[in-house]
């Protein structure tokens, strides 16, 4: 893999370091408490891998499969589910785990969609928000890491299916980005 064009921004000791902050505060808001993880890929499962192996609850985990970008970096607007929850979030205390937050379009639908499954409880944790492109009035409760509006692949997160195993998140540089 070529890593020229890669810049790190965020390094992989600094995001163990950063989850390990995120998960001691969710035991903490959720302490006693039987806590649904539900991974929303393809982007958040090194993320959810990691985040869960420190966290001090009980927990379940599904998987809730959607695309929303195709090959590109521009968003489309349309969100589509590609793998479906494969068992019941009803009256459960769910938090969604999103690799990082863009538009907001994605989580919106998501949001829609999960509620409709009526929990008990509805929360998300997201690595990364990227608020300046915000279209959609939608935040995380809990939240990683705020990073400027680039594009960043790495610890899950993909252009065009590739980059996913950079172990830091780095910004992809825009000559980089053809298909
Ligand atoms: P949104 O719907 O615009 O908020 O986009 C959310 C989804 O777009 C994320 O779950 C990612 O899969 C993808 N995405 C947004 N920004 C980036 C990025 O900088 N790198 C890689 N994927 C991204």
């Amino acid at each position: 893999m070529k890593k020229e064009n890669l810049e790190v921004l965020i390094g992989a000791d600094r995001i163990h370091e950063r989850i390990e902050e995120l998960a001691a505060q969710i035991s903490n808001d959720y302490h006693g408490r039987h806590v649904r993880l539900v991974g929303i890929l393809k982007g958040s499962w090194v993320f959810l891998a990691d985040l869960i192996r420190q966290l001090d609850l009980e927990v379940s985990v599904s998987f809730l499969g959607v695309a929303s970008y195709g090959r590109g970096t521009k968003p489309s607007g349309e969100v589509k589910i590609t793998l479906d929850l494969d068992d019941s979030i009803e009256g459960l205390d769910v938090l969604i785990v999103e690799d990082i937050l863009d538009t907001g379009e994605t989580f919106r639908y998501l949001q829609g969609v999960l509620s409709g499954h009526q929990p008990r409880s509805l929360r998300s944790v997201v690595l990364l928000d990227k608020p300046a492109r915000r279209i959609q009035p939608v935040h995380a409760d809990y939240v990683g890491f705020t990073i400027p509006d680039a594009f960043v692949v790495g610890y899950g997160l993909d252009f065009a299916q590739k980059y996913r195993n950079l172990p830091d998140v780095c910004v992809l540089h825009p000559d980089q980005r053809k298909v």
